[in-house]
C-alpha cells in the first residue's frame, strides 16, 4: 500500500468475491455485507442479470464519446424519468460529481434570473461528497479543515429545522435552491419528521427556489421507494443519484424537471465518461432486477424485520439510545463513540459500519433471505453487547 495514497484507514482484509450477501476475503472467510460498499450493491455481489449486461456491453463497445448519440444512457434517462417524474438527466460518474452538477445548475439558473450572487441552503450534519464545491455544501467540519477557501454561497441551517429555512427566506434574497439529504446517512442516518420534505417544498414554492434533494445514498430503492422523497409524495426540481445506481459500477446521475429541466446546455457542463454505453447498461440492469424482483417491498420487509429484531433484543438497554430506520438504512445510536465495532464484525464475519462517532450504521442489500436476516440480527446483538462490557 506504499504507492496509495493514504486518504483511507483500511482493515486488514482484502475480498477476492462475492456471491450475492456474502463476500469472501484472500483466506476463503465469508462475511455478509450489512455495508454494501457503503450502500452500492442492493443487489448484493454478482448479480447474474447485472454481470450479463456488463459483458455483453464490454464485449461490444464500452465506451463512446456524449459527443455523438449514446441510445443505451437515453434508454437510461427514460426509465429514470418514468420512475422519478423529472425530466432531464445528467449523468455523472460519482455522487460528488452528481451533486456538482445540481450546485451549477442552480447557480446557473439563479444567474439567470438575475442574481449575480446566488445562494443555496444547506444543512448541518449533511455530506454531499469531497470536490470543492460540494465539501463546501457539506455540513461536516471535518471534512472542510484544511481546504480553505471554501466556496461561497452557501447558507447553512440545522436539519430538520423548518423556521431556520424560513428565517433565511425572509434576511436572504440571494436563495435560489434548498439542497438536502431526505435522510442524513453520513450524519448518522438521521431521519427528519415525516412532513419536513412536505414543508420545504412549499416553501421553495412561496419563494420561488429550487428544491433539490440528494438522494446518492437514499435513491435506488434502499428505503423502501426507488427515491426517499416519494414517501412524501412531492417532487423536488432537482435530484441526484450515485452509489445504488450501477450496484458497484461507477455511474451517478443528476435529474430535473419544470423549470431546472434545460437550465445546463450544451457547453455549461460535461463528462468524458458520463453515461458511457458500459455504466448505463449497468444501471438499467441494476433498476430491471429490482422491478422484477419487487425488491423495494422486500426492502421494507427486510428493514423492519432487522429492526424489531434488534429493538427487542435491546429493550431495556439503557446504552442503546435509539435505533432507527427507514427501510434498509438502518442505525444503532449508542451512549458512546463506538468505532471499534466494526473489527469485532470483521471478527464476527459482519461488514458493518460506524458514523457520526456513535452510530452503528446497517446498509445491507435488498436482496437478504431470511436466514441471512436472522444471522445478520444475532450476530450484530453480540458484537454490540460485547462492545458495551467491554467499552464501560
Ligand atoms: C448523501 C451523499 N451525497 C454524496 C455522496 C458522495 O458520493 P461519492 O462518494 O460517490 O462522490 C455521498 C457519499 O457517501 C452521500 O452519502
Amino acid at each position: 500500500m506504499r504507492n496509495v495514497m493514504k486518504t483511507y484507514g483500511r482493515k486488514p482484509v482484502a475480498f477476492t468475491h462475492g456471491e450475492g450477501a456474502w463476500i469472501f476475503d484472500t483466506s476463503g472467510k465469508r462475511y455478509l455485507d450489512a455495508l454494501c460498499g457503503i450502500a452500492v450493491t442492493g443487489l448484493g455481489h454478482n448479480h447474474p442479470r447485472v454481470t450479463k449486461a456488463i459483458q455483453d456491453q464490454a464485449s461490444t463497445l464500452i465506451h463512446c464519446s456524449n459527443l455523438y448519440q449514446i441510445p443505451e444512457q437515453e434508454a437510461l434517462a427514460v426509465k429514470l424519468c418514468q420512475l422519478s417524474k423529472m425530466e432531464t438527466v445528467f449523468f455523472s460518474n460519482s455522487g460528488a460529481e452528481a451533486n456538482e452538477a445540481a450546485i451549477k445548475l442552480a447557480r446557473l439558473y439563479g444567474h439567470q434570473k438575475g442574481l449575480s450572487e446566488p445562494v443555496i441552503i444547506v444543512t448541518e450534519q449533511s455530506f454531499h461528497g469531497r470536490t470543492m464545491a460540494t465539501l463546501s455544501a457539506t455540513g461536516n467540519r471535518k471534512v472542510q479543515a484544511g481546504f480553505e477557501p471554501l466556496l461561497s454561497g452557501f447558507a447553512r441551517v440545522p436539519f430538520g429545522d423548518v423556521e431556520a429555512v424560513r428565517q433565511v427566506a425572509l434576511n436572504n434574497k440571494n436563495v435560489i435552491a434548498i439542497f438536502v439529504e431526505p435522510i442524513q446517512g453520513e450524519g448518522g442516518v438521521q431521519i427528519p419528521s415525516p412532513q419536513y420534505l412536505n414543508e420545504l417544498r412549499q416553501i421553495a414554492d412561496k419563494e420561488d427556489w429550487l428544491m433539490m434533494v440528494d438522494e446518492v445514498q437514499t435513491g435506488m430503492g434502499r428505503t423502501g421507494a426507488w427515491f426517499a422523497h416519494q414517501h412524501n409524495e412531492i417532487l423536488p426540481d432537482v435530484m441526484t443519484l450515485a452509489k445504488g445506481l450501477g450496484n458497484g459500477i461507477p455511474i451517478g446521475a443528476c435529474l430535473a424537471r419544470g423549470k431546472a429541466a434545460e437550465t445546463l446546455t450544451p457547453g455549461t457542463h460535461g463528462s468524458t465518461f458520463g453515461g458511457n454505453p458500459l455504466v448505463s447498461r449497468a444501471a438499467m440492469a441494476t433498476i430491471e432486477a429490482i422491478e422484477l424482483d419487487a425488491l423495494l417491498d422486500r426492502a421494507t420487509f427486510i428493514g423492519d424485520t432487522i429492526t424489531q429484531g434488534l429493538t427487542k433484543r435491546f429493550d431495556g438497554v439503557t446504552s442503546v439510545i435509539d435505533i432507527r430506520h427507514k427501510g434498509l438504512m438502518i442505525g444503532i445510536e449508542l451512549d458512546r463513540a463506538c468505532a471499534p465495532i466494526v473489527d469485532l464484525g470483521l471478527e464476527a464475519g459482519l461488514l458493518i459500519n460506524v458514523t457520526a462517532d456513535k452510530v452503528v450504521r446497517l446498509l445491507p442489500p435488498l436482496i437478504l433471505d431470511e436466514k441471512q436476516i436472522e444471522f445478520l440480527v444475532s450476530t450484530l446483538s453480540s458484537v454490540i453487547t460485547q462492545f458495551l462490557s467491554e467499552s464501560k
